[in-house]
Order: C-alpha cells, then sequence, then structure tokens
C-alpha cells in the first residue's frame, strides 16, 4: 500500500514551532506516513541572529527546503510564527519562488495544514493561519483545519493559543513561556489526523 508522503516544513527563532512542529511530525509518523522534516531558509545574517539571540538548536540541523521539493509531497505541514499577525519574511521568500510551481500547477490538489506561535494571546495567532491561505490558495491547495475535534479546543482552564484553524502556542512577550503540555498534545494530534487525511487520499487515487 502506497504510503502518504508528509513534509514538515519549519521556521523557529526561539524554538517555540520547532518544538510543536516535532509533535506534528511525530503524530504523522504514528500513522505509517513517510515524513520528512525541513527548515525554512533563512534571510537574517549570523550577526543579526546573534543579536535577536536566536535559538535554532532544534532546527539547524534539518535540511533546507527547495521550492522544488514541494513537488515531492502529497501533504505539507507549515510551521513558522507570527509577524505582525501574519507570516514571516522568510516564508513569504519561500513562496517568492514556486512561480514555476504555479505555472505549472505542481501544488494543485495537494494537502496542507499549518502551525503556529504568537508572542501574545490576540496578537495574531488566528490571522497568521489567514493571511497565509492566499499562498495555499493560489497553488489550488486544499488546507485541512482541526475544527473542535479536540478537547483541548473547548477546555479554557488555561491559556493557550489552539484555535480551529491549527495548534499553536503563546510564547509571551519576552518568549519566555514554553509550548505547554496542551498545546504539544493538540500539535502531535493535528500531525496525526492530518496525516490520515493525506493518507485516505492517497490510497484513494490507486
Ligand atoms: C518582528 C516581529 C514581529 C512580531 N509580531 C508579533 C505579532 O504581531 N503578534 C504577536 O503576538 N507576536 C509577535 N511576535 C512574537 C513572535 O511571534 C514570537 O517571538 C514567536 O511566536 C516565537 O516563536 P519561535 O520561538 O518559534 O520563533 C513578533 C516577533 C518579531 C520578531
Amino acid at each position: 500500500m502506497s504510503k502518504a508522503k508528509i513534509a514538515v516544513i519549519s521556521y523557529s527563532l526561539w524554538g517555540h514551532v520547532a518544538e510543536l512542529a516535532k509533535e506534528a511530525a511525530e503524530g504523522a509518523r504514528a500513522t505509517g506516513a513517510d515524513v520528512t522534516e525541513y527548515q525554512i531558509a533563512e534571510t537574517f545574517s549570523p550577526e543579526v541572529l546573534v543579536k535577536m539571540k536566536a535559538d535554532k538548536s532544534l532546527t539547524k540541523d534539518l535540511p533546507v527546503l527547495n521550492a522544488q521539493d514541494l513537488k515531492n509531497f502529497d501533504g505539507l505541514v507549515f510551521a513558522f510564527p507570527t509577524r505582525f499577525g501574519r507570516a514571516p519574511a522568510q516564508v513569504s521568500a519561500l513562496f517568492d519562488r514556486t512561480g514555476g510551481l504555479w505555472a505549472s500547477g505542481s501544488l494543485l490538489g495537494k494537502h496542507v495544514t499549518m502551525i503556529t506561535s504568537a508572542g501574545t494571546q490576540h496578537g495574531g495567532v488566528e490571522t497568521t493561519a489567514l493571511t497565509t491561505f492566499p499562498f495555499f490558495v493560489h497553488h489550488g491547495m486544499i488546507y485541512v483545519p482541526i475544527g473542535f475535534q479536540f478537547p483541548e479546543l473547548s477546555e479554557i482552564s488555561e491559556i493557550t493559543g489552539i484555535s480551529p484553524y491549527n495548534a499553536a502556542t503563546v510564547a509571551g512577550g519576552n518568549n519566555s513561556r514554553r509550548p505547554t503540555e496542551k498545546e504539544l498534545r493538540v500539535s502531535k494530534a493535528q500531525g496525526t489526523y492530518f496525516a490520515e487525511i493525506v493518507g485516505q487520499f492517497v490510497r484513494g487515487k490507486i
């Protein structure tokens, strides 16, 4: 039986998104999917990263995604933090390299989902998903949201970044809050759910 091929593609400056992405990858692997993890190319210089006190320890050994790699997968999980309520420039730079894939329709019909992080509770978790949709829509990709299927979505005893759009964390204004057990759990569940949906589609095509 053909295995769903899934890429988990992350950009993370201080590791919050990287932690969530690892869980999503593990969740996807648990379905038997063939999962490859990538990092998105950095556009900041090493000097700027030092000044920003970036911590890329969780992603530094991952291969850097080449835009052409995208066409090799059935499902794409993007994981990146918010910047002013939308995707970081590094993500835009990646999509700006996908003109050829757009022209050839190479990403048409592929499934896609995303995971994010914001410094503050209402500072961009949902808008980052919404403002990223044009990339997916123009390529004709099918976005898979998580809806309210997990009890963590409706449970409000603690702050979480989770929404029906996706798993997410709230990093804190100074990035001092780490992803919670709940947020990590939903990220893993999102990876599993996404891989199951993609798997059904891949098997249905045979
Ligand atoms: C230039 C810049 C813009 C940001 N804009 C927002 C924002 O609009 N809303 C918000 O809540 N957090 C904002 N943040 C905080 C980041 O989203 C936060 O540091 C990130 O989610 C941490 O994830 P990471 O450790 O994976 O990089 C911003 C951070 C930077 C550096």
